[in-house]
């Protein structure tokens, strides 16, 4: 494991095509699957574990976020990581550091709406993740689908040079979205959090069934994922590549939602008519 940028600089210019999956550690089969196929899409696979204080607003969950390292680490070796980057808060934020990349429109509604500046500390990091580890190909999931368009779109105007993947969500047998923080969950929370897939799932069953009305789509996955338990924050039926509310039947659509269970916020969404990989 790797500890500064300098470190990680020698590492690089020993080494060829760099595949590389950045990451908040408490690691879970979701990591590991873009681990694995960042391992055998590239020379060598890179990971870094890094709880980004920037990203997290002053009543978010910073704190409290799941920290597991050592497990951590025999995860990505088992995954077919070659280097892990766990860097000090203070080796990616240096006294006095000030500066911050600001995202545009892609970052203002769903997660940027709820969590004000999340996006502007996500560009940041990656950037300067980006600027240590060089990566040729960057891994991101489905899960947080809008980081993935907001990544996307800075790579592109700041010209980064990364080729950057999308790759799906990984979920329990049951349905639920594994997610770092699902360990917080009790067992009754994570029985009421399932009511977000199974309402996901509703209206990706309504689409294929034909049902094309942005409205009746978000309205059946309100229906199921507001059980018992759930604090629905939003429901929205957008454009996969704007991110926009949609005002009419589309070919390419996006659901996503962000809910409470206990004190656990938890996000997912499915997409239909398109898939991860083809959006670009
Ligand atoms: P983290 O939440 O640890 O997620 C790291 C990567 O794993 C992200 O690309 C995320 O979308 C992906 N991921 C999480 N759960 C997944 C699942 N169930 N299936 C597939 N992929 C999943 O996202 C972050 O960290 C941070 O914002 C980061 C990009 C590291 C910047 O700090």
């Amino acid at each position: 494991m790797l500890r500064t940028a300098a470190e990680v600089r020698g590492w690089r210019a020993r080494t060829g095509r760099v595949g590389f999956v950045p990451t908040m550690g408490a690691l879970h089969e979701g990591h590991e699957a873009l681990m694995r196929r960042a391992a055998a899409e590239s020379d060598v696979a890179a990971a870094s574990i890094f709880v980004n204080p920037t990203q997290f607003g002053p009543q978010e969950d910073f704190r409290s976020y799941p920290r597991a390292e050592a497990r951590d680490v025999v995860l990505c070796e088992r995954a077919g990581v070659a280097m892990v980057f766990a860097p000090s808060a203070l080796e990616m934020y240096p006294d006095g550091d000030a500066t911050r990349v600001q995202p545009g429109p892609i970052a203002l509604p769903l997660e940027g709406a709820a969590r004000p500046g999340h996006f502007t500390g996500v560009c940041t990091v990656l950037t300067k993740l980006f600027a240590i580890v060089r990566p040729d190909a960057a891994y991101f999931g489905q899960k947080d689908f809008q980081q993935l368009r907001v990544v996307q779109t800075m790579n592109r105007d700041l010209r980064l040079g990364v080729r950057i993947v999308g790759c799906p969500t990984v979920r329990d047998p049951d349905g639920l979205a594994l997610s770092s923080r699902n360990g917080h969950l009790t067992a009754d929370q994570r029985r009421s959090a399932l009511a977000l897939s199974r309402g996901l799932f509703a209206g990706r069953d309504l689409w294929t069934a034909g049902e094309r009305d942005p409205a009746k789509l978000r309205l059946a996955v309100e229906r199921i994922a507001a059980g018992p338990g759930v604090a629905l924050e939003y429901v929205s039926v957008a454009d996969p590549y704007t991110l926009e509310e949609l005002g009419g039947p589309q070919g390419k659509v996006l659901i996503s939602l962000a809910a409470h269970v206990g004190k656990t916020r938890l996000i997912d969404n499915v997409l239909l008519g398109i898939e991860v990989g083809e959006v670009e």
